[in-house]
């Protein structure tokens, strides 16, 4: 039997994907959390699975590197990456908005040229210059994104908000939603066709557990 490689985002959403696995009948019981190694095999059921950094998700699935994976939308909206969407896993749910200080609630479509800082380039300039016709000027980050409107970086951000907490410790509120976000569950296209058994009935497995409405 060939092996079946899951690529799983290191960080918040791991932990989750790992339980959510496990009560489908998926075992990952070999991934030690506390341990630095990336890739751990279950011999028995023939399952790979390696540990990237969420943003490569999809590129290592896209390339076939992996067969199937989580990744959260934010990653796949902004990768951009051709591959199928094959459900919503219903965890990892947060928000993709615009936030900012709370002078501009109201008032932010009168701010011309805005800088937004963000660590997400394509969602912010789909948003702003496709949807909302409007120039703005993006200024790429890597993280702690609020910190950018506080030091005179930037006018706003394009963020995630989960508990926000984030904001709200830094004084910035929400001015605008941009799309709902959760953790989908992905699969590369070659193998969807030549390892099809398989995967679907990891698909299966999952999808039951979920259906079972136990997740949430
Ligand atoms: C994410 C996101 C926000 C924060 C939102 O950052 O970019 O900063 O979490 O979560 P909250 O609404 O629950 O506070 P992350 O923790 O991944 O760290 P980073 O700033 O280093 O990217």
């Amino acid at each position: 039997m060939e092996y079946i490689t899951f690529a799983l985002a290191k960080g918040r959403l791991a932990n989750l994907t790992i339980d959510l696995l496990e009560l489908s009948g998926i075992s990952c019981k070999e991934i030690s959390k506390d341990s630095r190694k990336l890739i751990f095999v279950n011999e028995e059921e023939k399952l790979k699975f390696v540990l990237v950094k969420p943003s490569d998700v999809p590129t290592y699935v896209e390339y076939g590197a992996a067969d199937i994976g989580v990744s959260g939308r934010d990653t796949l909206l902004e990768e951009g990456r051709t591959l199928y969407e094959v459900g919503d896993l219903g965890f990892g749910k947060c928000k993709m908005v615009v936030a900012g200080p709370k002078e501009y609630i109201g008032n932010i479509d009168k701010l011309n040229n805005k800088r937004v800082a963000t660590k997400y380039p394509r969602i912010a300039s789909d948003y702003f210059n496709t949807v909302k016709r409007e120039t703005i000027e993006i200024i790429k980050l890597n993280g702690s994104v609020e910190l950018a409107p506080l030091v005179g970086l930037s006018e706003v951000i394009v963020d995630i908000v989960e508990s926000g907490s984030t904001l709200k410790e830094n004084g910035l509120v929400v001015l605008e939603e941009i799309c709902d976000l959760s953790a989908r569950l992905i699969v590369n296209r070659v193998s969807m066709k030549m390892k099809s058994d398989r995967i679907s009935e990891i698909i299966k497995k999952i999808k039951t557990y979920l259906d079972k409405g136990e997740i949430n």
